[in-house]
């Protein structure tokens, strides 16, 4: 695979990081459009949500909102030494599976943040990341 270029990386993240929670609901109500079926498996305190909009404004999500915006934030700021993430990232995979889906609505969410500054390398730049970061969470998938 190849390795994302940094500065693209590093360039696009501080538009989106100024407003981590603003720009992760973006993503997870596109996650949610895109694959409904997600919804269930966010319950606190064994409350399930009646609807996307019920789940995006709960404390307890928006607090898990938070908490995947500092998972990329470690990955764009260990972009270059991504090996320094892997045990943590396998431990974390072990915990999700499901990361089809969060891919396209990571770059749906770039696209709406940067809107033209997304261009087509910053686009492949976070494909590329993205994939990296799946690979060292896959390796949690064994269950071992
Ligand atoms: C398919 C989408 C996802 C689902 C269904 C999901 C589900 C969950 C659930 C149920 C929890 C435990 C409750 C909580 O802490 O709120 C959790 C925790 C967590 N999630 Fe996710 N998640 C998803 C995507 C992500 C992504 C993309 C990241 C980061 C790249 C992430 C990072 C975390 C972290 C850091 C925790 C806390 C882990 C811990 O306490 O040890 N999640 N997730």
């Amino acid at each position: 695979m190849e390795r994302p270029e940094p500065e693209l990386i590093r360039q696009s993240w501080r538009a989106v990081s100024r407003s981590p929670l603003e720009h992760g609901t973006v993503l997870f109500a596109r996650l949610f459009a895109l694959e409904p079926s997600l919804l269930p498996l966010f319950q606190y305190n064994g409350r399930q949500f009646s609807s996307p909009e019920d789940c995006l404004s709960s404390p307890e999500f928006l607090d898990h909102i938070r908490k995947v915006m500092l998972v990329i934030d470690a990955a764009v700021t260990n972009v270059e030494n991504l090996s320094s993430l892997e045990e943590y990232l396998a431990s974390l995979g072990r915990k999700h599976r499901a990361v089809g889906t969060v891919g396209e609505s990571l770059l749906h969410m770039l696209e709406k943040c940067l809107g033209p500054d997304f261009t087509p390398a910053t686009r492949a730049a976070w494909s590329q990341l993205y994939g990296a970061v799946v690979q060292a969470m896959s390796r949690g998938w064994d269950g071992e």
